[in-house]
């Protein structure tokens, strides 16, 4: 999950300029994706997630840490992709019911690049989903991901990365 997980630090680490939306408004008067999501979060996260997991790659390839399910090039691209495409469909969303950019939404905030990442991996490369997305592995991913991601957001609002701490 480490291509999955980096893209959203990455993102808040990197990102800012220019908003993927342009600035453009839906028929609700609201920003289609708000200034939260920009094209050098996006690039510079998923090449990130994408670096990440290519080194994954070829650390397995060596022979170590062969036991852990092997990625390979196409997983890793959709993990670190979908990611980031699952937060910006929860930003979408987001807005549409009128909460504003950096506002907390429970759940949703948490599980967006879960619900990114294995759709896409499922979508892109059923075969690999099919082996490895076992019960244990998704009771693990649901179970692991708020407390990293709470983690991650607590350090990022320790260093001034992100102006609040959810
Ligand atoms: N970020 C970015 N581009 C992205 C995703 C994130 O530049 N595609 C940066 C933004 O600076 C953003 C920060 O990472 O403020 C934290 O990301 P996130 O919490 O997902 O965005 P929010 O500001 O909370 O916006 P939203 O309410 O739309 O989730
Ligand atoms: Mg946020």
């Amino acid at each position: 999950m480490l291509p999955a997980y980096l893209p959203n630090p990455a993102a808040a680490f990197f990102g800012g300029g220019i908003p993927i939306d342009g600035g453009r408004r839906w028929s609700d008067g609201r920003r289609l994706l708000g200034d939260g999501k920009t094209w050098r979060g996006l690039i510079c996260g998923v090449l990130s997630g994408v670096l990440l997991g290519l080194i994954q790659v070829s650390v397995q390839d060596a022979g170590i840490l062969a036991w852990l399910p092997r990625l390979t090039v196409l997983s890793v691209v959709l993990l670190a992709v979908g990611a980031l495409a699952g937060d910006m469909v929860k930003s979408f969303v987001k807005r549409r019911i009128g909460k504003e950019r950096g506002a907390a939404w429970p759940i949703a905030d948490q599980y967006d690049l879960v619900a990114g990442s294995l759709l896409l991996l499922l979508i892109g490369d059923f075969g690999f989903a099919a082996v490895h997305l076992t019960i244990p592995v998704v009771f693990w991913i649901l179970l692991l991901t708020p407390l990293l991601h709470r983690a991650a957001n607590l350090i990022g609002y320790a260093t001034g990365v992100k102006d609040v701490p959810w």
